[in-house]
Formats: structure tokens, sequence, C-alpha cells
């Protein structure tokens, strides 16, 4: 986590460094700060937000400053404070750092530092690497190029980083490893960021540095880039940013979750446009198409992610045992690297992830690979690090997302997985050409459907205000409405901080129906056809002990409705495809509650958007 921003080139730094740190505060924003250098170069750090960093800065906009390092901080060693703040000074004061990642063996160099003079200002893992970095650029009198790389090759972490040294006033020095980092290139300046949103207005061509890259960036002789391992120049592979401006702002709505829940309908078009080929009868996923031998051999596959996109590995796992008659394990990334997985070649492990950088999925992917499984990735940000560690994939086209609740991403994670298991199904033999086709329709009437079903904020709305106060939730389903009732709970909890469990409807009785009365509310979602008369009877047993009901039911329920104090109606549609059209209330239900209670709905205490810390 952590986002960081850097520049240099011949235009006042500030605007554009703190404009940066606002689109990547999805990256953390528990502090903030930024270091200048030109005419009145100064280092500001707070505790708090980009606007509480412009707050202390002041007005540094005709400053005369054209080189500078901003970095917006999630923390993991030491508190949200302001000496924890980056950027970080060497104890001379000559070099500054800003740092995303976590240096794993800070506390025995800061050992050694101490033993050779240094001392520390803040408790981060990052200071050492800054004073490590000024250590041996002295002791060794090596420039700051060859100082990064000495000391990265004794760092064990993970890290993008940027590093500006006073002797070397015309040069940032960065690198790369397991944390994303992307150069912007413009007409005799450069742009440094953990994605490429900071400098989209500014140029269309970036370069992403793979792991172990570090590259020494200098205003008037350009860029060079070498190993941080062997010390080889590297060639550049520059790309053209296909981001547009318009897709990073709100557009109106008072926040981004608000807008990535509306713009529901018209992602998961952009998912399945131009694969799902009904009167082809097929669909095609290039990532598919080039390794049919692989998908119809598999004997099982493993899914990894984590959060929300393990939800929608949950859901994949009914699909794809149900359509292509395949075992499909899910596992939580965290767990999976860190167990003694069997796992054969021949395997297929697919990992879902909407950032493409969380740390825990991309080690696990590792692991899986050097076990000899086929690794698919399931992502969202394009040219990710997942989406270029596995061997092959998909992404979603979902677009930015930027809330910290994960909305569209999911619903698209769910569209594609769908489209995987009929493809799975066809490839195999499992499903027949009437099913294929019923579940291919639909699910291209999804986007209408969805529709539909935002226009019932204002009930929601309703519903939110009776249970605002609410200290705790419990969301019910069975079956495919399972995972939907886990990822309900997980919404409601990260961003109103009101306790919610998800469980499956029929677990009741083994003992959470313990925890019913008449203070809590419980959302079911019961729209189950193959089981109705068994969802009918859960409620029944959560009415008797007086728990308000909310229920999301399919058009035309005539049972649960009766049993239920609140109710919404979803169009009817394939059970397959109900969590996704269900999420979309669920969603809303939780962005309300959130707002009524006064929370930050797009950036939630404690919490980022990327997570790359393990
Ligand atoms: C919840 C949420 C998280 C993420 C999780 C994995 O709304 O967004 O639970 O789903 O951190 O992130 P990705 O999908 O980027 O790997």
């Amino acid at each position: 986590m952590c986002g960081i921003v850097g520049y240099i080139g011949n235009r006042e730094a500030y605007p554009i460094i703190v404009k940066g740190l606002k689109r990547l505060e999805y990256r953390g924003y528990d502090s903030a700060g930024i270091t200048l250098f030109g005419k009145a170069g100064k280092t500001f750090k707070t505790k708090g937000k980009v606007a509480d960093l412009e707050r202390i800065a002041g007005n540094n906009n005709n400053a005369g400053n054209t080189l500078g390092l901003g970095h917006t901080r999630w923390a993991t060693h030491g508190i949200p404070s302001d000496h924890n703040a980056h950027p970080h000074l060497s104890n001379t004061g000559r070099i500054s750092i800003v740092h995303n990642g976590i240096i794993e063996n800070y506390a025995s160099l800061k050992k050694i530092l101490t033993e050779n003079g240094y001392s520390f200002k803040s408790d981060t893992d990052t200071e050492v690497l800054v004073n490590l970095i000024e250590y041996i650029k002295l002791s060794q009198d090596v420039k700051i190029g060859r100082a990064v790389q000495i000391a990265l090759n004794q760092v064990i972490g993970a890290y993008a980083i940027a590093v500006f040294d006073l002797d070397r006033p015309e040069e940032i020095v960065v690198a790369k490893l397991g944390s994303p980092l992307a150069i912007g290139l413009g007409t005799d300046e450069y742009f440094i960021a953990s994605d490429a949103s900071p400098f989209i207005e500014y140029t269309n061509r970036t370069i992403y540095l793979d792991d172990n890259e570090m590259a020494v960036i200098s205003r008037d002789k350009g860029f060079k880039m070498y190993s941080i391992t062997s010390d080889k120049a590297l060639t550049p592979k520059i790309q053209e940013i296909q981001l547009s401006l318009e897709k990073i702002e709100k557009a109106g709505y008072d926040h981004f979750m608000l807008k990535e829940i509306h713009e529901q309908p018209t992602a998961i078009t952009d998912t399945f446009r131009g694969r799902l080929l009904i009167d082809k009868h097929t669909i095609n996923i290039s990532g598919i198409e080039q390794h049919l031998d692989v998908f119809k051999n598999a004997e099982r596959i493993t899914i990894v992610a984590c959060g929300t996109s393990w939800h929608a590995g949950l859901v994949a796992e009914y699909l794809f045992e149900d359509a292509a008659r395949i075992p499909v394990e899910v596992e939580y990334a965290s767990e999976f690297r860190y167990r003694n997985p069997v796992i054969n070649k021949g395997d297929i492990v697919i990992a879902i992830s909407q950032s493409g950088e969380t740390a825990d999925t991309l080690a696990a992917i590792k692991l899986a690979k050097e076990k000899g499984a086929f690794v698919f990735g399931i992502c969202n940000v394009v040219g990710s690090s997942i989406a270029r560690e596995a061997d092959s994939g998909a992404y979603t086209h979902a677009g930015p997302e930027i809330g910290v609740a994960s909305t569209k991403a999911f619903t698209t994670q769910l569209t594609l997985i769908t489209m995987m298991g009929l493809r799975l199904g066809q490839l195999r033999g499992t499903i027949s050409s009437q099913d294929f086709e019923r579940v291919g329709k639909q699910l291209t009437k999804l986007p209408k459907l969805i529709e539909r079903v935002l226009k019932y904020d204002s009930l929601i709305q309703e519903i939110a205000r009776e249970y605002k106060d609410a200290t705790n939730f419990l969301y019910l389903g069975r079956g495919y409405n399972f995972p939907a009732a886990l990822e309900g709970a997980l919404k409601l909890k990260e961003i109103s901080y009101i306790h919610a469990e998800g469980y499956p409807a029929a677990e009741m009785k083994h003992g959470p129906i313990a925890l019913i009365d008449e203070n809590m509310p419980v959302v079911v979602i019961a729209t189950n056809k193959g089981h109705y008369e068994k969802i009918v009877s859960n409620v029944q047993e959560i009415k008797s002990r007086n728990a308000k009901i909310i229920a999301i039911v399919s058009k035309g329920d005539e049972s649960v409705k009766l049993l239920s104090d609140h109710v919404i109606e979803i169009p009817e549609i394939t059970e397959s495809l109900v969590p996704i059209l269900a999420s979309v209330p669920l969603q809303l239900l939780s962005y309300h509650i959130a707002i009524m209670r006064g929370c930050n709905v797009d950036q939630p205490r404690n919490l980022a958007k990327s997570v790359t810390v393990e």
C-alpha cells in the first residue's frame, strides 16, 4: 500500500504532486508528505490526508521548485503520525526517500546502522533504508544510484522507492520489487507514480518497472534502466496509457463508491463485449482459447484470492463444478501460500484480484507456478503484477475502481467467471447447448436488469434510515446466495463499521441463531428456486425469534414476502446470476447506512485499496 508520486522537469512540482497524491489516496491515507527541491525546497509531512498536507504546506504553487517527491501512507511500521510520515530524510538531511512496501530485515539493518552512529526519528522501516543508502554512499564513496543498488541487494522485502540526493540535484533514482511503479515520459520531464493516474493529463507514454529493475532519471540526460541484481543495462518497454481523465473523476456523484455502483451496467457490458458470442454459440476469452488443452484436461482448479475477490472465487466454485464438472477449491491466498498445498502439474490455479497487486495473491501464484501449476489471472488493472506474472488470464475491464469498497470489480469478476464456467462446460462437454444459450442470453440482459434494480435507491434509503444505528447485522443465503451474503456483510462492515456476518442460511441453527433477537436485522437473499421451501423455513426460524427481516426476493415471490419486514424485489434470473443482481441493493444499503452514520465511504478507516503488504 501507500502511494508515491515524483516529478522532475521544468514545471512547478508541488501542484502536480499534490494532485497526483489525491488520486493515489485509495492506496492509503493516514499520513502524507512531500519533499520539494528548487528555489525554495523544503520537506512537509503530517498525519492525515493530502488535504491536511496542503494546509500545513501553504501555497507552493509558484515557489520555483521543479523537482519533488510525495507520499500518501498506509501505516505498516509505526503508527500514523507526523514523524512516521514520508518522505524520510537521512541523518545528514541530504537524501530523501518515499517508499511503498515493507523492509522485512529492517531491525537487523537498524542495529548495524546504530552501531555506526546513525540515529532515527521515526519507527519506520523506510528511515532505516534511507540511512542504509546514505551509509553506503559515504562509506563506499559511490554516487546515489550505485548506493541505492548496493543497499537494495542487502534488503529483504518489497519496495517501490523514489530517492533524491541533494548532491545530485538533477536526478531521481527509482527501484521496484513487489510494489508497483510507473514512470511517465513527457518532453524533458518525467513523472513517477504508483500507477499512471497522477500523470495521465501530461503524457500517455509510460514504463511500468518490473521487479528487480531500477532507473536513474535525470532532468537533462534522460533516464537509464538497470537490473538491481546484475548491473545489466536494460531497454525500457514504453507503453501507451489507456486511462482517461474523466474515468478517474467523480462525474457528478457525491462519492466514487456511488459512481462505481451506478457504473455496473456499463462495466458488465464491457466485460462481456466481444467475448460472449451467443449467435455463434461460443465464448471467446483469448486467455482460454490459447490454452484449450490445459482447460480441457485439467483435473482440478484451485482459486486463490482475498476479500471480495475471494467471494467471487466462491461463486466460481459453485459455477465451475456445476457447469464444467471439475473439482474446485477456493483458498484465501494468505493461507494457501503458508501451507504446503498439494498442487500437481496440470492443475489450474486461478488468481482473482481487482488491483492485480495484492501481495498475498501474488505470492500464492508464484508458489503455484513453482509447483508446476498453470496460473490464470483474473484482474481489473491492466499491466498489474498478477496479470504479468500469470501464464494467461483475462481482464474484467471494469475501469478504474477508486472507492475502497469493491463494487463493480466484484460484479464484473462474476460476469467473467460466468463466461469462463460456460466455456469450460462447453469445452468439456458437461453443459447442454440449451443451458449454455439460456445462461449466456441472460448474462447479456444483466445491464438492463441492474438499471432496474438501481431504481430502488429511495426504498433502500428508507431501510437504511431504519437500521443505521444497529450494532450487528446478519446476512444469510443458500447456494449461490451464500457468497453474496458474505459479500453483503463485508460491504457493510468495511464502510459503516457495523459488525456484520454472512452465513449459509442453514448453518444458523448450529450456533449463530443464539444471537437473534428483536435488535438484530437479518438480510436474507431468498431468491432460490431449487430449494425455495428450505429458505422459507430458515426465514421462519428467524422470524419466530423476532428478528427484523430485510429480504431480497425474486419478482413474484409469495412466501418470504409475508414473513419479512422489508422486501426488495429483483428481476427473475437464473440462480448463478443472482449474486450479481443481488449485490447491487446490498451495496446501496451499505452505502446509505455509512453515509447516514457520517462515515467516509470512499476511504474507510484503516483500509486501503491495494494491499501490497502481506
Ligand atoms: C473489499 C475489498 C477487499 C479486496 C481485497 C482484495 O471491498 O475491496 O476485500 O477485495 O483486498 O483485493 P484485490 O481484489 O485487489 O486483490
